[in-house]
């Protein structure tokens, strides 16, 4: 066989694997995961047909702030709790035919003028439900975004929401702290409230240089970190902060589709997930907003098979680890393994059956 065949088998066999292994994903913002099929659907759904999707493109973006404004076209269409419903709706299917058997998706609350922060909270769990029910096998949980751009008031109210309405709503399980890290503030004191009320807290930490943010942050102690990108003194952060981080083994979503196309990591090659995967720090690999970066969570696990060189049984560890960072019931983890374990034992079982026949 020549090399080219070789190499082209060998990446068909990492496809398929990637995308028939069960699957986690913990980091994926609502507006930022659909898909060009969900936002024409919505396009159309508004009857703005003079509206074209091409714009949705992420590769003319210079900086980390163009990239932010890319959000305000699927917040053109999802100005509805209709609207809402589906974009959740359809976003969880495609999550589920990527073969991810859990999902928490993370959305900030958004009232405008036919709508309101709750009745927008109120689709997204109704879309939940009704996934459920339909008997779609992948378990949804639902972060309440602050975002840091919109001020202390924006954050207090979803904190406040997220609060209320996990009473009635056990998917909702955590509180998230996202937006432009250059803007803003990550209201610390606000996420002290969140996590005394039972919520679980990941925060978006270090995407960008700022030293005194990130150790506060980490002080905190978050159930999860995003990115963590500056934090290596080699990435603009410093040894303290890197100590810190390191013995605090808060677990962190790396999001490496994401970090490339934001520039805030130069290559795959540099990616954190090298040295943080070699210090057996505790990781995880989500798509953050695979609409946008045009990704799947296999597509992303691809990623780390290729350029780290991580073996198949490399992944179904790491997605076994990753099961245990859910916010989810030890039940529900135990789960997430068993069905994992599953997958595990059956490939071994193809292994052998080769075995024999050779
Ligand atoms: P939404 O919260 O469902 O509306 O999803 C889009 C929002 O997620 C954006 O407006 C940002 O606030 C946030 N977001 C998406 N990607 C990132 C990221 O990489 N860093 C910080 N915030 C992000
Ligand atoms: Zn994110």
């Amino acid at each position: 066989m020549s090399a080219t065949k070789i190499k082209s088998s060998n990446e068909s066999k990492m496809k398929n694997f990637c995308h028939n292994l069960p699957k986690i994903e913990l980091h994926a913002h609502l507006n930022g995961s659909l898909s060009c099929q969900t936002l024409t659907k919505l396009f159309n759904m508004k009857h703005a047909r003079d509206t074209n999707h091409e714009n949705f493109d992420v590769e003319k973006c210079n900086s980390l702030t163009e990239i932010f404004d890319v959000f305000s076209l699927a917040y053109s269409v999802t100005e509805t709790p209709e609207a809402v419903y589906t974009a959740t709706y359809d976003t969880i299917k495609e999550f589920y035919e990527d073969n991810v058997i859990y999902l928490e998706l993370r959305s900030t609350p958004r009232a405008c003028e036919k709508m309101t922060k709750k009745e927008y909270i109120l689709a997204i769990t109704q879309a939940i439900k009704d996934c459920k029910k339909s008997n779609l096998s992948i378990k949804v949980k639902l972060l309440i975004s602050v975002n840091r751009k919109q001020g202390f008031k924006a954050a207090k109210e979803n904190i406040r929401l997220a609060i209320e309405m996990k009473q009635e709503h056990d998917c909702i399980v955590g509180i998230d702290l996202s937006g432009d890290p250059t803007k803003g503030e990550a209201f610390i004191e606000l996420l002290h409230i969140a996590r005394t009320a039972g919520l679980k807290i990941a925060a978006h930490c270090a995407e960008v240089p700022n030293e005194v943010e990130s150790m506060d942050i980490i002080k905190f102690k978050p159930d999860r970190l995003g990115h963590g990108t500056c934090i290596h003194p080699l990435s603009n952060g410093s040894e303290e902060l890197y100590e810190t981080f390191l013995s605090s083994k808060i677990p962190v979503e790396l999001c490496l589709s994401s970090n490339i196309m934001c520039k805030t990591v130069p290559t795959y090659d540099a990616h954190h997930f090298k040295y943080l995967y070699e210090s057996k720090h505790p990781l995880c690999i989500c798509t953050d907003d695979k609409g946008v970066f045009n990704t799947t969570l296999s597509k992303e696990l691809i990623l780390v098979m290729k350029y780290f060189n991580l073996s198949e049984n490399d992944l179904i560890k790491l997605m076994k680890s990753t099961a245990s960072y859910a916010f989810a019931s030890c039940i529900e983890k135990n789960e997430l393994i068993e069905i994992i374990d599953g997958f595990s034992k059956s490939a071994e079982n193809t292994v052998k059956v080769t075995k024999n026949f050779k």
